[in-house]
Order: structure tokens, then C-alpha cells, then sequence
């Protein structure tokens, strides 16, 4: 692999022991895969530290990439972690926060802005053409669609080594050929369901039957920024999608388009879809309601709040969970939600979290965390708009 004068310096030692880690990391990853070159970066976002998912392993790792006072060297946003840091919620399991802490002590000691979101590009917005290190699947789908942005999907550690060194390999979504469109998608909306679930739908569909990078025709988006999200988080959990060409959004020069096939997803197979994977919304046994995944905007979080004020009942009998960005902390007013019986988490989700109790029904608008949630807990999951959510669960 080509490294320039610096990256040399860097891998020999002379910026510290930690630099030439990350670049050891950095170069093996991208003669693995092929990359001829390292490329910098502009923006970083750290997964994996979740401590449910990584573990002491993952900590004593974090802890010797930053140990005797390494930092960052490019802005470096990071994950939710397994902890609600806003310390109300009675849903997830509140002896994981110190456990999660002292894993964010040490990515904060390192120089990372402890946004713990799993929205950066509502952190800091990218540009098109604008190179990234992120490793966030929702994310990543949103700065390559979205914002014409150029990242791959990056696993936690090399993220990190991308913190250090400000450089990613050249390779996968960060190459014009890996960006050209196969196939165009073109879906007739169902009847009956919200924008949010639509877009769920359609990023579980995209997901589960197109194998090169798609593109969503203009007339079959989701109307709106939320169900767009959902159905880029679907499609990248789903199906790995990283790039979703999203005609007329996404920016003319991020993205090829050769000669490509053409499916049509009727309203039929989206409701076929939703039948396979939804379970019947019930409100009996241990229920959770769940919005929130990928994390709210500030402005879904406020018109949300705005909603549930206008309710005159209160959640009974289920639990009702809200996640979004530790940022937001004082922007929303908690105590409209848990008049409510509603709990609004921090920092954290109940994907990458432990519950306190086991459920036998998750009702939530993500498909991405539909897909997750019975992988990953084991429990059935029903798929419902926010608006069907709320009407189910507060009772007078
Ligand atoms: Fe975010 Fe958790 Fe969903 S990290 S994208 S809310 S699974």
C-alpha cells in the first residue's frame, strides 16, 4: 500500500506508540481488502462501545488505544452506549451504568464529543463528497444517501484507529465503482400505513431482496425525513446496505448509474411483508412500546412531545420507552412524557442496552430494531406507526 511521508512516520513511531497501533490496524485492514491507499478523513464516528456488546475485552482495548494520554486527531463522534445517561429509566437495567461510564471516561479523556448518538449527521452535518470514518449502520446509510458523503461501514476498532490517525483505507463505498446503482426500485405505498412504517417496510424489502446498491425512485420515498431514515436503517440492517441512491436527494456526483435492472414492489408485497415479520399489536403480558430507533431529531422529539401532551389518558399496563441523543438533554421537557407514564431515555437504546425485565411483544415503528430486537433478545416484535403507538397505549 502507498502511505505518504507522514503515514510512514506514523507507522514507524515518531507520533507515539498509539498512532502507529491504529496505523498497524489501518494498513492490515487495507491490504486485506485491497486498498492501495489510506485516505483522511473529516469526521469520525465510534461504534462498539457499547459494554453489553464489547465487554471488559472491548474496555481493556478502548483503555490501552487512549492510555498515557492519546487523542483524537479529526472530530470524533461516538455511539450509544448501554446506559440511559439521563438515569430515569425504569425499563433498562440501571447497574450497567457505571460499567458504561467508565468506558465513556476514557473516550472523552481521549477528545470525543459525547454525543452517544447513533445520528451524527444531526451532530454535524456532512457534505457531499466530504470523506468519513463512521461505524454506525443507519448512519453510514445516511451520510453515502442522504448527504452524498463517502464512508464505509467501519467495525469499533477500526474506527478508533481512525480517531487516532485522521485516515481510513481507501476502499468499498469510498471507490466511484462500488457507488453505481443496479438495480431501481419502484413501490406503490399501502394504504393504511404511517410514513414511518412504510419506510421500515421498504428498507426491510430493499434489504432482504436487492443485492447491489439500489435506488428508490422519487415517486416511491417515504414523504417524510423520519420514514426516510427508518427505511435507510431497515435497509442497512437488513441487508447491509450502505448506499441507497435516493432519486433526487441524493447528491448528482455521489453516485454512478450504469445500466440498471428495474423491480416494482407492489402494495401487496409490502403488506405480505408486514405480515410475515409483524406479530398482532397487543397490549397483554409484558409489553414495551419503543420509538426512538435510529435516535430522534430534535424537531421528531419535539413534535412527539407536542403529541403526547395532547393525549388526556396515560400509558398503563405496558411499558413505553423514548431514546435519543444525550445532547438533547434540556431541549425536551421529560416531565410531559412521564406525566404520561412514558420514560425518555439518553445516550443509549433498548437495542444496544439489557432489559430489566423480559417482554413478550415489542411494539415499535423501526424496522431496524424489529430486526434486532428478535435477533438479539429473542422476542416477538409488532410494527406500528407513532401515531397507532401512542392510540394503542394511553389509556383514559
Ligand atoms: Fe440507534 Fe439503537 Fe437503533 S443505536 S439505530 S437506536 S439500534
Amino acid at each position: 500500500m502507498y502511505l505518504s511521508r507522514i503515514e510512514e512516520a506514523m507507522l514507524d513511531g515518531e507520533y507515539g506508540e498509539k498512532i502507529a497501533l491504529a496505523m498497524r490496524i489501518l494498513v492490515k485492514v487495507g491490504e486485506t481488502v485491497g486498498a492501495e491507499r489510506l485516505v483522511r478523513v473529516r469526521h469520525v464516528h465510534v461504534s462498539g462501545v457499547s459494554y453489553t456488546n464489547i465487554g471488559e475485552p472491548g474496555y481493556e482495548f478502548i483503555r490501552s488505544l487512549f492510555e498515557g494520554g492519546a487523542r483524537v486527531s479529526v472530530y470524533t463522534t461516538v455511539n450509544p452506549g448501554c446506559a440511559d445517561l439521563g438515569g430515569a429509566s425504569a425499563v433498562l437495567d440501571p447497574g450497567l451504568l457505571p460499567l458504561q461510564r467508565a468506558i465513556n471516561s476514557v473516550l472523552e479523556g481521549g477528545g470525543v464529543d459525547p454525543v452517544y448518538t447513533c445520528v451524527p449527521y444531526l451532530v454535524r452535518r456532512p457534505a457531499a463528497g466530504e470523506r468519513l470514518a463512521w461505524g454506525e449502520s443507519n448512519a453510514v446509510a445516511m451520510a453515502n444517501s442522504f448527504y452524498g458523503a463517502y464512508t464505509n461501514r467501519e467495525a469499533g476498532p477500526l474506527t478508533l484507529a481512525a480517531a487516532l490517525t485522521g485516515r481510513t483505507y481507501m476502499a468499498g463505498l469510498h471507490l466511484a465503482e462500488n457507488r453505481v446503482v443496479g438495480v431501481r426500485v419502484e413501490a406503490e405505498k399501502p394504504g393504511g400505513f404511517g410514513d414511518d412504517v412504510y419506510g421500515s417496510l421498504l428498507g426491510l424489502y430493499i434489504g432482504e431482496a436487492v443485492q447491489s446498491v439500489p435506488m428508490v425512485a422519487r415517486g416511491s420515498l417515504p414523504a417524510s425525513f423520519m420514514g426516510v431514515r427508518e427505511m435507510l436503517a431497515a435497509s442497512a440492517a437488513s441487508g447491509s446496505h450502505g448506499l441507497v441512491v435516493l432519486e433526487g436527494v441524493t447528491p448528482r456526483g455521489s453516485y454512478g448509474l450504469g445500466g440498471y435492472e428495474r423491480i416494482g414492489v407492489s402494495s401487496g408485497d409490502l403488506v405480505d411483508l408486514f405480515e410475515r415479520v409483524s406479530s398482532p399489536l397487543e397490549t397483554r403480558g409484558r409489553v414495551l412500546f419503543y420509538v426512538g430507533c435510529p435516535h430522534l431529531s430534535l424537531s421528531e422529539a419535539l413534535w412527539l412531545e407536542r403529541l403526547v401532551a395532547g393525549y388526556s389518558g396515560v400509558v398503563r399496563g405496558v411499558d413505553f420507552l423514548v431514546s435519543l441523543p444525550y445532547l438533547y438533554r434540556g431541549f425536551v421537557d421529560d416531565a410531559v412524557f412521564s406525566s404520561r407514564g412514558i420514560t425518555v431515555v439518553y445516550g443509549t437504546c433498548p437495542v444496544v442496552s439489557r432489559f430489566r425485565e423480559s417482554y413478550d411483544l415489542v411494539v415499535t415503528n423501526s424496522g431496524k430494531a424489529l430486526f434486532y430486537m428478535r435477533r438479539i433478545h429473542g422476542v416477538e416484535v409488532s410494527l406500528a406507526s407513532v401515531k397507532e403507538m401512542l392510540g394503542a397505549a394511553m389509556v383514559a
